[in-house]
C-alpha cells in the first residue's frame, strides 16, 4: 500500500526505476489529509484554478521583461496589463503615474518597490516596525551600507507613531523610506499610512512610503480602507497567494511611475529589464487575472465578509467554549490567542512566536474546522488544567 511510502526512498533520483504515479500520488494525500487542519497559514482555498491549469499547464508561459514590452514566444502579458490595471484602480493609483508587475510573491514585491526607493533616496533612513515580515528585515541587509531604524510596535501589532516620530526626529537630516504594513503576519495588524505620512511631513522630511500589504491589501482596498491617497503611498506589494489562493507563489507590486528605478533595454530580449527576476512566471499572472475576471470587486468583497464573519465566530466560540482568550481586528481573518497546550499543537498546524499563536480563517476555512478545532481546545484545556484558570494575558485590540 503507497501510504507506507517512503517519501525520499521513492523520490531518489539514483535510482533505476522510480514509481512517479506513487511519488506524486502520495504528494497529494499527505497534503490532502493535512489540509481539515492546517489553519495557521493565510492561503485562501475556496477557488478552483483547474480551467487555467489544464489550458496553460502544458508549455512554458514567459512574461520576461518589463510589463509594457512586447515579450517573445508564448506570454500571458496582455492578461498580466489587464491584472495590473484592475489593482491600480481599485487602490485609486493616479492613472498618469502608475507602474507594475506580477511578481513571484510578497517577497519580490517588497524588494522591487524597497530597491527603486533606495536608488532614489540613497542616504535615507530605512523605518519599520518589529512587526514588519522578515523579508523586510532581510531586504534592509541586502542593501549594503543601508541605516535601518526599527520603530516599536505596540503588543497588537500596529506600528507606534510616537516611537516613529521620535526616531525620525534623531535623524530629520535624512530622507526616509518607511515601510508601513497592511496585515502584519501575526496579528494582521495595519498601519495607518496617513498618520506615517503626517510625521513626516511634520518632521519636514522627504521620502518613500511603502506598503507591506501582502495579506489584507485586496480585501482592504474592497472596502475603500488602502488607497495611494492615504497619506501619499509610493509604492504597495500584495501576495498573490494569500487572499486569492492563487495555486503558486506570486503576487504583484504596483509603484508610482515617477519614482521607479531606470533599466536598460536588453537587445537580445527586446525587453526594458525593470523587474527583479528576468523570466517571469505567465501562468501566475493568468491565474492572477482568472482570479479577478471570475469573481470581480463583488465576489472579492463577499469573499472577505464570509472569511471575516468566520473569524468572528472562532473569538465567540474559543472564547465560550474553553475560556481561552482570543481576539481579532474588526477587519481581519487572523484570531489570536495565547498558544494552546502541546496537544492541540501537535494536530493543528497553526503559527506560533512564543506565546502567542494565531489561526487564519481564510476564505475556504469552515465553521466545521472551527468546531473541531474549539473541541481539541476545550478538550486539552479540561484535560490538562483540573480547576479553570486564565491563561497568560494576551492584548485586545481595541
Ligand atoms: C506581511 C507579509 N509580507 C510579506 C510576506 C512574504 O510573502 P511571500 O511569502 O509571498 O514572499 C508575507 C508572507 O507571509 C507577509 O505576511
Amino acid at each position: 500500500m503507497t501510504d507506507t511510502l517512503d517519501l525520499a526512498a521513492a523520490a531518489d533520483l539514483d535510482q533505476d526505476t522510480i514509481d512517479i504515479d506513487a511519488v506524486l500520488g502520495r504528494l497529494v494525500r499527505d497534503a490532502d489529509a493535512a489540509a481539515p487542519t492546517s489553519i495557521g497559514f493565510p492561503g485562501a482555498t475556496d477557488l478552483d484554478y483547474r480551467r487555467v491549469v489544464t489550458r496553460l499547464g502544458g508549455r512554458l508561459w514567459n512574461n520576461i521583461g518589463n510589463l509594457d514590452d512586447p515579450g517573445g514566444v508564448a506570454h500571458t502579458r496582455v492578461l498580466e496589463r489587464a491584472a495590473i490595471t484592475w489593482f491600480a484602480n481599485l487602490l485609486g493609483m493616479p492613472a498618469d503615474d502608475r507602474w507594475g508587475y506580477a511578481t513571484s510573491g510578497g517577497t519580490e514585491g517588497n524588494r522591487a518597490a524597497l530597491l527603486a526607493a533606495y536608488h532614489r533616496w540613497p542616504t535615507a533612513r530605512i523605518y519599520h516596525t518589529d512587526a514588519a515580515h522578515y523579508s523586510v528585515r532581510k531586504i534592509g541587509r541586502e542593501m549594503v551600507g543601508a541605516y535601518k531604524v526599527v520603530v516599536r510596535a505596540g503588543p497588537d501589532g500596529e506600528m507606534d507613531y510616537d516611537d516613529l516620530a521620535a526616531q525620525i526626529r534623531r535623524r530629520k537630516r535624512w530622507p526616509a523610506i518607511v515601510v508601513a504594513t497592511a496585515g502584519t503576519t501575526m496579528t494582521e495588524a495595519v498601519d495607518d499610512t496617513a498618520r506615517i505620512r503626517a510625521v513626516l511631513t511634520e518632521h519636514g522630511v522627504a521620502g518613500h512610503l511603502h506598503v507591506d500589504a501582502a495579506l489584507s491589501g485586496i480585501p482592504l482596498a474592497l472596502d475603500g480602507q488602502l488607497r495611494f491617497t492615504d497619506g501619499d503611498i509610493d509604492s504597495i506589494a500584495i501576495s498573490g497567494h494569500k487572499f486569492l489562493g492563487i495555486p503558486t507563489p506570486c503576487g504583484v507590486v504596483l509603484i508610482r511611475d515617477s519614482v521607479r528605478r531606470p533599466a536598460e533595454r536588453v537587445a537580445y530580449t527586446g525587453t526594458v529589464d525593470t523587474t527583479v527576476s528576468g523570466s517571469r512566471c505567465g501562468l501566475a499572472a493568468a491565474l492572477i487575472w482568472n482570479a479577478i475576471a471570475v469573481h470581480g470587486r463583488e465576489g472579492h468583497r463577499w469573499r472577505a465578509a464570509e472569511a471575516r464573519s468566520t473569524a468572528a465566530y472562532a473569538v465567540e466560540q474559543i472564547t465560550a467554549a474553553t475560556g481561552w482568550r482570543a481576539w481579532r481586528w474588526p477587519h481581519a481573518f487572523t484570531v489570536v490567542l495565547p498558544t494552546p497546550p502541546a496537544t492541540v499543537r501537535a494536530r493543528w498546524l497553526l503559527a506560533t512566536d512564543g506565546p502567542v499563536s494565531h489561526i487564519v480563517c481564510m476564505p475556504g476555512v469552515t465553521r466545521e474546522q472551527i468546531d473541531a478545532f474549539v473541541a481539541d481546545l476545550a478538550d486539552a484545556v479540561r484535560t490538562r488544567i483540573p480547576h479553570p484558570r486564565t491563561p497568560p494575558e494576551i492584548t485586545t485590540a481595541s
